[in-house]
């Protein structure tokens, strides 16, 4: 997801789900379904790290995801939340 939508994301690891420079925050009520073994333990270790949050890389987009809102976690050295 992050990458087809060109968001402002470092993506460090290529969407291998082992940096968390992707994490979004998803804002809207789409089910997503349960976070896999490797989203789950990348997240355990990120900052900022909420019940929503999803690792972009990890979100593969269908249609069933129209409308789907995120936004984009605070990195590790940031307290803010992009408008993005
Ligand atoms: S790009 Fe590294 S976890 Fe998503």
């Amino acid at each position: 997801m992050t990458i087809s939508s060109e968001f402002p994301v470092e993506g460090t690891c290529g969407g291998m789900a082992l940096c968390a420079s992707c994490q979004v925050y998803v804002l809207s009520d789409h089910d997503l379904g349960e976070r896999k073994e490797a989203e789950e333990a990348m997240l355990a270790e990120a900052f900022h790290v909420k019940e929503n949050s999803r690792l972009g890389c990890q979100i593969y987009l269908t249609g069933d995801l129209e409308g789907l809102v995120v936004k984009l976690a605070p990195s590790e050295d940031d307290d803010e939340e992009s408008d993005w």
